[in-house]
């Protein structure tokens, strides 16, 4: 029976130097069954309200890709939201405050005027581990600022074929590579004391944020890469390959983990036992909390089309602590109730859940600190960040070609040229040059995301001598390509539009938007460089390939577009190694570089430099 001493004074759990455990087992027995439940309720945004919030004891609150306050809110709007939700939570009877989420999946990439960072495909390519830590620190402070608490990052997906929507989101095809780039963590949580126990929750303070290391597991190995398909593979080819970066996670104190909408040989993660608590849980001794995917419950129910009941059933029992609802929460907490009561879900289960919460909670800090720190809000897009973001892009670029004579390599550029031509849909266009979960789940292009930063043409303009010429068109016409005049050199910068998930599977991987014939069309008429903006390998055409004089993989690089033209013009030289094998044709998919016949176009690890041209 709950304690239900009514003088606020002597509740432990509000003593703030007592220790984290004590508080949590004195709130937890003062807590009644409708509260308990209502912490593994995580309601969105647009459901949300004073009433729900208080009085289903709502235990978080997130908003899904691109559910802002409204249109181009700013960092103080979202902080006055989500403080608004907080003063609801702590009018509640026990006062716990919520944990809001969101995806910072690449800097606060939701939030008008944020620091927009390369996507992780990108980071991976620069195989700069302490520069994905400086990345994660400046993205806590911006995501603080805005009042949230919580990001759903890093994704540690192991990357199996290219064909899969969230490539641009995994960090590469190699475990090792993956798990050198979780620093992301240390970065977002802060870096845990050598003496901290392996497993438990860490979060340094006020300037960082609760992280969170998804899908588990093996989200990026799943059969011909389909988004929440099936990953088969023996136990001990899952350990070693797509466990594997969690212990690197969790060695450094991440706090939460998100289960993966996808399968492993035919079961369903959101309801693996085995995984998601003998394996995580037991084994890997994580004492953070796991939370659903966005209604990841459902997910149970395919194929047997079982009710959703039986998902909550099976998901609580199987280890989920907090279930991402998002919308129909009374329906969650009704058969949450029942099925507590009626002992199907034993409340052992529901109390282990409630705790490794509340330790989150205490351990970040939010019973003392609850409301946004606006003394943050400075931090939001400011030079200090966007210089970090442009040593990013400088150091994720990959160089695959540059020039068809060694000895005369066509990068670097002449800024001083007489006049040059700028040509394709990602010269002039932030969010393309951005690509998904920015502005929204699929981005948005430059007209409605009016994202703050720099596009790849303002920096050529920035970058070239003041006597050069600069021509751009998105599309090139006939007549520029054919004026007497010509020009020294072009740049044709085509790629992948912004897409999240399914939405990007894609089975062609070939450059869309007639990417190939524009590159034919100049290419003929000029000496060209090409810079592919991609989430991912795609098919390079040999003669596409043969007639351009270069080629640079920019992957989708964010809001600091002037660190390409620091690279293409010499300021700094190319380091990018590639993250993932560089396929031929899609019929060779998967090609990873440990198979047996490994015939890529460009194998993992490769990559040139303008000044020694050698693989780095
Ligand atoms: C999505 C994604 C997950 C994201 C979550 C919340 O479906 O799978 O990566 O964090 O929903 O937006």
């Amino acid at each position: 029976m709950a304690n239900t001493n009514t003088d606020e004074s002597s509740w432990f759990y509000k003593k703030r130097d007592a220790p984290v455990e004590a508080r949590v087992k004195d709130l937890l027995t003062r807590m009644t069954l409708p509260e308990k439940i209502g912490q593994m309720t995580q309601i969105e945004r647009s459901v949300g309200s004073p009433q729900v919030i208080t009085n289903s004891f709502i235990g978080s609150v997130q908003s899904g890709g691109g559910s802002w306050p409204f249109e181009d809110a700013k960092s103080s709007d979202w902080a006055d939201m989500i403080d608004g939700f907080q003063r609801s939570a702590l009018a509640s009877r026990l006062g716990i405050p919520i944990i809001y989420g969101t995806d910072a999946v690449h800097g606060n990439n939701n939030v008008y005027g944020a620091t927009v960072f390369p996507h992780n495909i990108g980071l991976g390519a620069t195989r700069d581990a302490d520069l994905v830590r400086r990345i994660g620190a400046a993205t806590a402070l911006e995501v603080r600022a805005s009042g949230v608490h919580w990001t759903y990052a890093p994704c540690v997906a192991v990357l199996g074929d290219p064909r899969w929507g969230r490539c641009y989101e995994s960090y590469g095809e190699a475990a090792r590579i993956v798990c050198e780039m979780s620093s992301l963590i240390s970065g977002l949580q802060g870096e845990p004391p050598e003496e901290h126990p392996n497993g438990y929750p860490f979060i340094a303070g006020r300037n960082n944020v609760v992280a969170c290391a998804k899908h588990f597991v093996g989200d990026g190995g799943t059969d011909k890469g389909l988004s929440e398909g099936n990953t088969i593979a023996s136990y001990e080819e899952l350990e070693k390959i797509h466990v594997a970066p969690y212990l690197n996670c969790i060695a450094q104190g991440v706090s939460t983990v998100m289960a993966s909408f996808s399968s492993w040989n035919g079961s369903r993660l959101h309801s693996d036992y085995f995984l998601l608590t003998e394996v995580l849980k037991q084994k890997l001794c994580f004492k953070g909390f796991l939370v659903s995917d966005w209604d990841g419950l459902e997910t149970i129910s395919e194929p047997e089309g079982s009710d959703y009941r039986s998902c909550v059933k099976l998901g609580i029992n199987a280890g989920i602590d907090i279930v991402m609802v998002p919308f129909k929460y009374e329906q969650f907490i009704q058969d949450m109730t029942e099925l507590v009561e009626s002992g199907e879900i034993p409340m052992a289960r529901v109390d282990d859940a409630v705790e490794r919460i509340l330790r989150v909670k205490f351990v970040a800090g939010l019973f003392e600190h609850p409301l946004a720190d606006r003394s943050l809000l400075g931090t939001v897009g400011c030079k200090e960040h966007r210089e970090v973001a442009r040593e990013a892009v400088r150091k994720s670029l990959l160089l695959l070609k540059n020039g068809t004579n060694p000895d005369a390599p066509f990068l670097p550029l002449d800024r001083n040229a007489k006049r040059i031509l700028v040509v394709g849909m990602h010269a002039n266009d932030i969010g393309n040059q951005c690509g998904g979960w920015t502005k929204n789940k699929s981005g948005q292009k430059a007209a409605e995301s009016q994202l703050v930063g720099t596009t790849l043409l303002d920096a050529i303009k920035a970058t070239v001598g003041d006597k050069t010429e600069v021509i751009y068109e998105e599309t090139p016409t006939k007549e520029t390509l054919a004026s007497s005049e010509g020009f020294s050199y072009a740049i044709v910068a085509v790629g992948e539009p912004p897409y999240a998930e399914m939405k990007g599977d894609n089975s062609e991987l070939t450059i869309p938007f007639n990417g190939n014939n524009i590159i034919t069309a100049v290419a003929e008429k000029t000496p060209t460089l090409v810079i592919l903006f991609s989430g991912r390998p795609m098919v390079l055409e040999p003669t596409v390939l043969e007639k351009t004089e270069a080629l640079v993989a920019a992957w989708f690089p964010g809001t600091e577009g002037q660190g390409i033209a620091d690279v293409i013009f010499g300021d700094y030289d190319f380091q990018g190694k590639l993250p993932v094998s560089w396929f031929k044709r899609v019929d060779q998919l998967p090609l990873n570089a440990d198979a047996d016949s490994y015939d890529p176009l460009f194998p993992l690890g490769f990559g040139l430099t303008c000044n020694l041209g050698q693989n780095l």
